[in-house]
């Protein structure tokens, strides 16, 4: 790893503040705390997005200076090993030297225009080579973006109102799909939230996840994560991506995948390809741009035709289709060739099995679920059996918080929330698992000693 690099932005008053020198953050202050109080003062609740406050955690975020490979470093100096790589939209490890230098050639020729440009065509192109369901790929902001404009165009296609979606599936903050989410929705603990009118989920019909509900012609679409990763990870069960689909056929509404998760994740083709069923419609985030703000939504010519300019389905973004996401997406995808996939499959197994042994050596009750390159985390005795929502809201989320807190004081960066998945890329060598490793021994040992003195924990082994 390169010595981290020094970038006074006022080197007087830096230096006046007592910033770390090695990681001057460009802010003038010297700590965590005293960068994110003054976020605080700044920024609703110091954050902009709610994950991030460690809220279901206890404490204080470290605020990131820089990240690189693996690792992630904050204003102090502390240096991280990083199982959050921006919650999956990182695959190839932070600072990829394929992005910065994409990014780097393309930043020079501008970075928007409200025009067409050559590299939006290419990544919709190279998008629709990879996922023969995605004739026609729209590109957008977010995967937030992708789920709304996938719902509203699917309202559009059919004519119909009624969208269904499942308990603990998370697709961003639509206000139509914030039902019974999983993500942020379910480890701030909210039923939904404040500020979406009753029309707005009216319409919306929430069913177990793993369970193929019944349809009737009044249903648009069913929108999926045809993995679930917002509660922890959740296979679905076999015949469930089928059955949706032929209950979709059915009555005529659209199958929706949201991918922005398992997109470029689990293997080139997506959860769509791993498990051999065809949506209509698919969302894409994160990996797509290579870490920059992104999402598109890709579907038949026939479906994505119907959005505007050629339809009547409303669609437009200022930076849309951006020229520098764009670029570093496109790097992204020319790296993630079928060998990788069976690289981070074998390296989502092995750091699995690692946590896992690491956590019953120490006697700490967890398991950790693998699917694909995805893994989970499940704490406490009715650990094993998840298969929805209701399944994964068993975890033990104060034995998550205090294993968490011990990991990050052993050196690693897990997610904020218990519902959030294990995010492995291409940076996680073998040394850096054996050492995630050693952390969680570590960890769990701490964990365990203190809930020795709690009556009724369920995190230690019986
Ligand atoms: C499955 C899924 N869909 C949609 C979204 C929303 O994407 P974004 O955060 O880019 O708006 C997320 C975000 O984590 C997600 O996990």
């Amino acid at each position: 790893m390169n010595e981290p690099s020094i970038t006074y932005c006022d080197p007087e008053a830096c230096v006046a503040a007592g910033c770390v020198p090695t990681v001057c953050t460009g802010a003038g202050v010297p700590s965590n705390h005293v960068l994110f109080e003054r976020s605080r003062r700044a920024i609703p609740g110091g954050v902009n997005s709610s994950i991030r406050a460690f809220k279901a955690v206890g404490g204080e975020p470290y605020v990131v200076a820089r990240a690189e490979g693996a690792t992630i470093t904050d204003v102090e100096g502390t240096t991280y090993l990083d199982l959050v790589q921006s919650y999956g939209a990182v695959i190839l490890g932070h600072a990829h030297p394929a992005i910065t230098s994409a990014v780097s050639a393309a930043v020079g020729d501008g970075t928007s225009y409200g025009a067409p440009t050559p590299r939006e065509m290419k990544l919709a192109e190279a998008i629709g080579a990879r996922v023969p369901s995605c004739e026609r790929v729209r590109l957008m902001n977010s995967g937030t973006e992708a789920t709304s404009t996938a719902v509203r165009l699917a309202r559009g296609v059919t004519g119909r109102d009624r969208i269904v979606t499942f308990a603990g599936n998370f697709h961003g903050a639509t206000d139509a799909l914030l039902v019974a989410g999983g993500s942020g929705v379910a480890t701030l603990g909210l039923p939904g939230t404040a500020g979406v009118p009753d029309g707005a989920v009216a319409a919306t019909i929430v069913a177990p996840y793993n369970e193929v509900p019944e349809l009737d012609e009044r249903v648009a679409a069913v929108i999926v994560e045809p993995i679930a990763a917002n509660m922890g990870v959740v296979a679905p069960a076999p015949g469930f991506l089928a059955g949706l689909r032929a209950e979709c056929d059915r009555v005529g509404a659209l199958l929706i995948f949201d991918e922005v998760i398992t997109g470029f994740r689990v293997g080139v083709g997506g959860a769509q390809a791993k498990y051999d069923v065809r949506p209509d419609l698919t969302c894409f985030g994160k990996v797509i741009g290579g870490g920059l703000p992104i999402g598109a939504v890709g579907g038949r010519v026939e479906l994505m035709e119907h959005l505007s300019p050629l339809g009547p389905v409303f669609h437009a973004g200022t930076l849309a289709g951006n020229p520098i996401a764009t670029a570093a997406g496109l790097a992204a995808l020319d790296q993630l060739t079928p060998d990788v996939y069976i690289e981070l499959m074998a390296r989502a197994r092995h750091l699995a099995a690692t946590l896992r042994d690491a956590c019953s050596s120490a006697g700490f009750v967890a398991s950790f679920p693998v699917v694909g390159t995805l893994v989970g985390i499940v704490c406490g005795d009715h650990a094993g059996t998840v298969r929805n929502f209701d399944d994964a809201k068993r975890t033990d989320e104060r034995a998550y918080a205090a294993f968490f807190q011990a990991m990050l004081a052993a050196g690693v960066a897990m997610a904020p929330g218990a519902y959030e998945a294990i995010f492995v890329g291409l940076a996680h060598t073998d040394t850096v698992l054996a050492a995630i490793a050693d952390a969680a021994f570590e960890a769990a040992s701490t964990v365990v000693a203190a809930a020795s003195t709690e009556p009724g924990s369920t995190t230690l082994a019986p």
